[in-house]
């Protein structure tokens, strides 16, 4: 039995949303206060999902300490309470968008996580705007 196991993770984190070879007036006009050069901070959540098949003497897809360790590990520690933009490698030169951001976080845990399980990765900018990589 293939089945979707979930764990919810959460931290906070301070970005801008700016192209460096723009100039501000570009900036402002696509991405508005969003490109605010003193920068702003979201409470992210994220959801991460796993998919696969339930052991049959465990019962268990994957054991739910295991990836909330991870998570914590390789996301929060990393994210939580960092400007994107000057402090995390991966956004030197990408715009930390929600997308962007989601992207690279499933990117993290794809690496970590056994090839046998199937992830998702949901990311909430806020309670109303979040995005899901892979679509
Ligand atoms: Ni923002």
């Amino acid at each position: 039995m293939r089945i979707a196991v979930f764990r919810k993770a959460h931290f906070n984190a301070a970005h801008r949303l700016h192209i460096k070879d723009w100039s501000d007036e570009k900036n402002e006009k696509v991405f508005g206060v969003c490109s605010n050069r003193y920068y702003h901070g979201h409470n992210y959540e994220l959801e991460v999902k796993v998919i696969g098949e339930v052991d049959p003497i465990t019962g268990m897809v994957i054991d739910l300490k295991v990836l909330k360790d991870i998570i914590e590990e390789k996301i929060e520690k990393r994210f939580d309470h960092r400007n994107l933009n000057e402090e995390i490698e991966e956004f030197k030169n990408l715009n930390p968008t929600t997308e962007n951001l989601c992207f690279v976080i499933w990117k993290i845990l794809r690496a970590t996580l056994d090839e046998k399980f199937e992830l998702f990765v949901r990311l909430y900018e806020t309670p109303r705007n979040y995005v899901e990589y892979p679509a």
